[in-house]
């Protein structure tokens, strides 16, 4: 069976979409962050802190690169994931990628007070979403099978758009 794999920005809801459809379908539910905190025994923001970057997102590609070949699983991905576009054809291989496109203002508001994103913790934070955003997005696109337009939407709502692609569900 293939696995559906949400991608997207920092607080689309990628996490909080694929537990429902995970409760919905009766499938497993995995997250490329746990996995990765799973192989580093650390948390990310540990990661971040004492191995930088470039480090975790090596960790990030061989998660992904070893849950691609699992079958049947909803997997939400960190926002880098499918940056990589070596990592992004593993997976669509396994599977079909969604985009949870969510306004920019909606992602402002959501993660204008979170505290677990290292990428965020800067004093110019929301100009900075919006660089990334803009720089992500168009790649977000080019990764995504099926891009679902969030505007609006309950996560009832993006659950059911995403199911209507899954016929075999
Ligand atoms: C990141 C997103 C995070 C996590 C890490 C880096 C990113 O995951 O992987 O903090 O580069 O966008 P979420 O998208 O689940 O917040």
């Amino acid at each position: 069976m293939k696995n559906i794999i949400l991608c997207g920005f920092m607080g689309c809801g990628k996490t909080t979409i694929a537990l429902r459809l995970a409760d919905q379908l009766q499938r497993p539910y995995i997250d490329t962050d746990a996995a990765v905190v799973e192989r580093a025994g650390k948390s990310i923001r540990e990661i971040f802190e004492q191995e930088g970057e470039a480090q975790f997102r090596l960790l990030e590609q061989q998660a992904a690169a070893a849950l691609s070949k699992q079958g049947g699983c909803i997997i939400a991905t960190g926002g880098g994931t499918v940056l990589n576009a070596a990592t992004a054809q593993l997976l669509r291989e396994g599977g079909t990628i969604f985009f949870l496109d969510v306004p920019e203002a909606e992602l402002q508001r959501r993660l204008a007070r979170v505290t677990n994103r290292p990428l965020l913790n800067r004093p110019d934070r929301s100009a900075f979403i919006t660089r990334l955003l803009a720089v992500r997005r168009p790649l977000y696109l080019a990764a995504a099978d099926v891009v679902i337009d969030c505007a609006g939407k309950s996560p009832d709502a993006v659950c059911a758009a995403i199911l209507q692609h899954c016929p075999q569900e």
